[in-house]
Parts: structure tokens; C-alpha cells; sequence
């Protein structure tokens, strides 16, 4: 709201966080803005969608929930090129493992819900501007909205900030073995961790990130009614929309964080009704990999229940 103006366009990840979408879709839209989603892996989609009213490149990486990765400095070279803004969702890496500022974003933002404070009991949001005078408009619109976080909130964050390297290094080892617990498991049909070779973009995450993260999505070959006997079958994993705590959470972002998104930009952007993520926290790694063990077990191949 503080960037754009009626008449203005923007060019965003397709598999972005679903409120983000549903809020360009359905509101902005009758501000007279319009959007344009693109694959923002790759690079030639973003260059054939910019038109001459872009005036952001809104790019979400990881993707959520995809887990698709997108070029930080690729994005920033286009971006400088046709003189449009590039604005940076890091929601899913946190300052920790992903510095978009340091790529050539001009702007990033974190849902501090997640990782930032880390013990999902707060709602916050910080936004970081490179230049003073995108700060200030953002400042401006910021205290008009009334945006401002009560002093417990923010006592909070301050807390949970302190151990955010070692949340993070805790749960993104467990990450990576249940990743590679989830690769060889035969009721699981594909794996997108950034961490394993058979990423798509395993050297780009290599490249961009000083970490894998915590967030792991993948399909069960019983598609929807195997996704729902697992999430009812878990007993240690939470269900939960939220991710980035000390907790493990999971959740079917086709009917719950993406349900409001239509059923076409789904399935266009890879949000699958097959698709789980999985937030890691940082319980004992076997206990996480047990916990999933059982309620696959509950699974027969296709989907219907034991
Ligand atoms: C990538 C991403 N961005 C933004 C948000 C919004 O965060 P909040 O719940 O703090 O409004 C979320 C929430 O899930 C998210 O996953």
C-alpha cells in the first residue's frame, strides 16, 4: 500500500503465502492494481511479465509452500534494469540463513510470527527498507494503519530473537534427516527440501543460503485422502498453519493456509492437494521421525485407511 498506486502492477512469485495472494487478488485489485504470477525460478518468466506499470518484483524464496527457490541477485538485476522495486518475503529463512538487503533487494520483510520469535505465541511483522525514502513511506503507512506493536509483544520478539541461531541450526539438522527419512519412505511420491540433491534448486539454496532451513514439503502417493489420515494420525507433530518454532507443525496448505487461493492458480503454482509441509522444531529428531513413522503406517497406498 505505501509503494503502489492505482494503475501500478506487480509481478509476484505464484506459490506465495495464501493471505498475501488472496490480499492482491481480492483487495488490492479493487485499488486498481493489478499482479502478475509467475514461476519466479525462472528468470525469463519475470522479464516476459514486467510491463511498463510494474513497479515491484514481489518474490517469496523459499516459496511457500513449494518450497521452490528463486535467484536473489538475478531477481535484483532485472529489477535494477527496468527500474522496478524488488521486494523480498524471507519469512521462511529468517535474517539467519537468507539476506535478500545483501543480494540487491530494496526492500524485505519477516513474519516474526515464525522463526524471529520462534515460540508461536505472538503475531508480529518488521519490514526493512534499504533506502530512507522507501522507509519513510512505509514508516508513513505503517502509523496510519496503526500497525505499531504493544511493548509485551515486542518484549517477546526481543526474547525469542536471542536464540534464534541455535533454534535454527537445532531444527534444520532435524530437517535434513527427516528429509531423507521422508525420500525413502514408498508411501511418500516426492520430497522438496532445499537440502537434498534432488532439489531443483539444490546448488542455487547452496549459493543464497547459509542454511537449508527447517521447512520440508512432499506428496503421499495417496494424494488427498492420504494426506488427511496422516495429519489425523500424527500424535508429536502439531497441526498448525504457523511454522518457524521450537515445535513441529504440520498442515495441508490446499485446504487451510492456500484454501482461500482459487483451485487453478493451485495447481498452477504447485499447491497440490498431495502437498504437506512440515515446520521441524526441535524435539528429539527420532521422536519426529517415529511420530511420522506411525501415521504412515496408517496409510495403505491409495489413500484409504487401514
Ligand atoms: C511466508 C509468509 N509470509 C507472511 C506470513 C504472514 O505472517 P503473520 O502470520 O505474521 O501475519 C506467513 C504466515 O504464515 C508466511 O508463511
Amino acid at each position: 500500500m505505501a509503494l503502489l498506486s492505482s494503475g501500478d502492477h506487480i509481478v509476484s512469485t505464484d506459490a506465495i503465502y495464501g493471505p498475501a495472494r488472496s490480499l492482491l487478488e481480492d483487495h488490492f485489485s479493487r485499488f486498481g492494481v493489478q499482479a502478475t504470477y509467475v514461476n519466479t525460478t525462472d528468470i525469463s518468466n519475470i522479464e516476459r511479465a514486467i510491463k511498463h506499470n510494474t513497479k515491484i518484483l514481489y518474490i517469496e524464496t523459499p516459496a511457500n509452500p513449494t518450497m521452490d527457490i528463486t535467484d536473489l541477485k538475478a531477481c535484483a538485476k532485472v529489477a535494477k534494469e527496468k527500474n522496478i522495486l524488488l521486494v523480498a518475503d524471507n519469512t521462511f529463512c529468517s535474517p539467519c540463513l537468507q539476506k535478500p538487503l545483501d543480494y540487491g533487494a530494496d526492500t524485505v520483510f519477516h513474519s516474526m510470527t515464525k522463526f524471529i520469535n520462534g515460540h508461536a505465541d505472538i503475531v508480529a511483522g518488521i519490514i526493512i527498507a534499504k533506502e530512507k525514502t522507501i522507509y519513510n513511506k512505509l514508516r508513513a503507512m505503517m502509523v496510519n494503519m496503526g500497525c505499531n506493536m504493544d511493548p509485551h509483544q515486542a518484549f517477546m520478539v526481543l526474547r525469542g530473537v536471542k536464540t534464534l541461531s541455535i533454534r535454527i541450526k537445532e531444527a534444520q539438522q532435524n530437517a535434513m534427516k527427516i528429509a531423507e527419512f521422508l525420500e525413502k519412505e514408498p508411501k511418500i511420491s516426492w520430497v522438496k527440501y532445499p537440502g537434498l540433491k534432488s532439489h531443483p534448486q539444490y546448488e542455487l539454496a547452496k549459493r543464497q543460503m547459509s542454511g537449508f532451513g527447517t521447512i520440508i514439503s512432499f506428496g503421499l502417493e495417496g494424494g488427498y485422502n492420504a494426506a488427511k489420515i496422516l495429519l489425523n494420525n500424527v500424535n508429536l507433530a502439531l497441526l498448525g498453519v504457523s511454522l518457524g518454532g521450537v515445535e513441529t507443525l504440520i498442515q495441508h496448505p490446499a485446504s487451510m493456509t492456500h484454501a482461500k487461493v482459487s483451485y487453478q492458480a493451485k495447481l498452477k503454482s504447485g499447491i497440490t492437494d498431495d502437498l504437506i509441509r512440515l515446520s521441524v522444531g526441535i524435539e528429539d529428531v527420532e521422536d519426529i521421525i517415529e511420530d511420522l513413522a506411525n501415521a504412515l503406517k496408517k496409510i495403505n497406498i491409495t489413500g484409504h485407511p487401514i
